[in-house]
């Protein structure tokens, strides 16, 4: 597949909108039961462009975005800013070709560019796809949360996976 791997652009936008959408509807990937629009996703490129975080997008050769991953900040407070929570979405006619680990390792690759120490993803627990990509790329689960969610009429329970960036590193001082 002609396929390559860049920061977003706003021209992304409208690509990532409807995989955003297609997961609300149709997935537990993401605990939210409300569409958004452009300016939502507008805003969102905004902010973590504005914090330094990367919004990768795999595009093909005609410029259409088939999958795109990102991270921010995990917890807001000041001793969480050496680890940040991911996402990771694939188009839902493009999954199983191998987008989804071809678009973390790049992720994980600028976060270990920008110096960061652990990246946590927060899967729903039946996502056993996604659990599955996550083991591959040497993430551990280091956490079980039942029940903490709801959509669709069901409880939803949280598995907690994290990947070392930099094992060994020292902490910083200040
Ligand atoms: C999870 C996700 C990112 C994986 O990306 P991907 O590009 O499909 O990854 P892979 O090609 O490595 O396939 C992962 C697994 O899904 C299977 N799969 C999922 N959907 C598939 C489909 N439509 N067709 C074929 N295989 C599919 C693959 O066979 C593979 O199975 P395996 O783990 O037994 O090898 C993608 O399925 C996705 O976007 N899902 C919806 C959103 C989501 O769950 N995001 C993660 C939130 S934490």
């Amino acid at each position: 597949m002609n396929m390559t791997i860049q920061d977003a652009t706003p021209a992304d936008l409208p690509g990532i909108l409807v995989i955003y959408n297609d997961a609300v509807l149709n997935t537990t990937a993401i605990w939210n039961e409300t569409l958004v629009n452009l300016a939502n996703r507008q805003a969102w490129l905004a902010e973590r462009n504005a914090a330094g975080f990367p919004v990768l997008v795999a595009r093909n050769a005609a410029g259409e975005v088939l999958g795109y991953a990102s991270y921010g900040t995990w917890r807001s407070i000041e001793g969480f800013r050496h680890t940040v929570e991911h996402s990771v979405y694939v188009r839902s006619d493009q999954r199983g070709q191998g987008l989804g680990p071809l678009l973390m390792q790049a992720l994980i690759e600028r976060a270990q560019a920008a110096g960061l120490h652990m990246m946590v993803a927060a899967i729903e627990s039946g996502n056993a796809a996604s659990i599955r990509l996550h083991e591959r790329l040497g993430f551990i689960i280091s956490g079980q949360m039942p029940q903490v969610g709801c959509k669709f009429g069901h409880w939803l329970d949280l598995t907690l996976m994290q990947l070392t960036l930099n094992p060994g590193a020292e902490p910083p001082i200040a």
